[in-house]
Order: C-alpha cells, then structure tokens, then sequence
C-alpha cells in the first residue's frame, strides 16, 4: 500500500423500479454526489431474470427468490458505477439496513421506504462484490476515467 487513499475504488448502485416510479431518481443522485463521490457510468434498462440470477446467485435458495426477481423486473432500474475512496463501504452506510424498519434515518432506505421487499435501492457489499457486479451490468468502456476527462476539459 502507498498509504494513500484509494480514490479509484468503484462500486455498483442501483435503483430499483419502485424508486424509479417514486421518482427518486434525483435525489439518490444527489446525495451521491454532495458527499464527494464520482459518477462513472449510468443506464436506465429492464432488467432480463438471467443477469438477476447472476446478480443474486447467493440468494437463489432463499425463500423470497422468485419474488424478488418479480420485483425487480417489474420495471426499469437506473444502474450506476460510482468512484471515490471507500465508495463501497460509504455507500452501504448511505444505503442503510437491508431491512427498511431497521434502517437509520438519513439512510436512503431509512428515508424512503418501510418494506424490505420494497426497499428502493442496491448498492455493492464488498469490493470483491463490485468488481464483479460492475462486469455483469456494464462494459468497460462505457465507464468513464475522470482522470483522461479532466485533462481533456481542462485543456
Ligand atoms: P441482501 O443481499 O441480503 O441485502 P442487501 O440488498 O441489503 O445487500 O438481499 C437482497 C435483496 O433481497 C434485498 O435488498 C431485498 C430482498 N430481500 C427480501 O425481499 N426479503 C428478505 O428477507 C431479505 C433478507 C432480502
């Protein structure tokens, strides 16, 4: 380690269809992005039951499964990559408890939902989880490096 922070670290955070008709699509964005991290990638798509059960494989024998799937290809999602230090970790902790009625206040859960089958939002827990989220929802290119983009604006 350089004893640096890691600022390149990417995490996967998706909205899922109830906040996407709730229209909370703004201000989960927002709130992104007040707390310093970096948009890197963004898409609005209906999600297929094959990328779900590679997204949720450690949850196929759980009882809730089918419906979970049901939900979350009940309408399109708006799926991002975010960038910053410690971006996976925060985001959890901006995410808030997997359970709404567990959720602190000012979680984004904790502020928008009561129903953990309604729960408005995903996002990454580890950076091993991440990398491989990010590789099942987006190709490497249509990823932005902020680093060539801000040489570029720049001049
Ligand atoms: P999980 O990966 O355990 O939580 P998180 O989304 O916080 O990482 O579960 C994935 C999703 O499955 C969760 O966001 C909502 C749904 N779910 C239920 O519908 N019922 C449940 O009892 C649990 C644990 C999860």
């Amino acid at each position: 380690s350089t004893g640096l922070p890691d600022v390149r670290e990417r995490t996967l955070v998706a909205i899922k269809p109830d906040g996407v008709q709730r229209r909370l699509v703004g201000q989960i964005i927002q709130r992104f992005e007040q707390r310093g991290f970096k948009l890197v990638g963004l898409k609005m798509l209906q999600a297929s039951q094959d990328v779900l059960s590679e997204h949720y494989c450690n949850l196929r024998t759980k009882p809730f499964y089918n419906s979970l799937v049901r939900y979350m290809t009940s309408g399109p999602l708006v799926v991002m990559v975010w960038e910053g230090h410690n971006v996976v970790q925060t985001s959890r902790t901006m995410v808030g408890h997997t359970n709404p009625a567990q959720a602190q206040a000012g979680t984004v859960r904790g502020d928008f939902s009561i129903h953990v089958s309604r729960n408005v939002i995903h996002a990454s827990d580890s950076v091993e989880g991440a990398q491989k989220e990010i590789q099942l929802w987006f190709q490497a290119k249509d990823l932005l490096d902020w680093n060539c983009w801000d040489q570029i604006s720049t001049g």
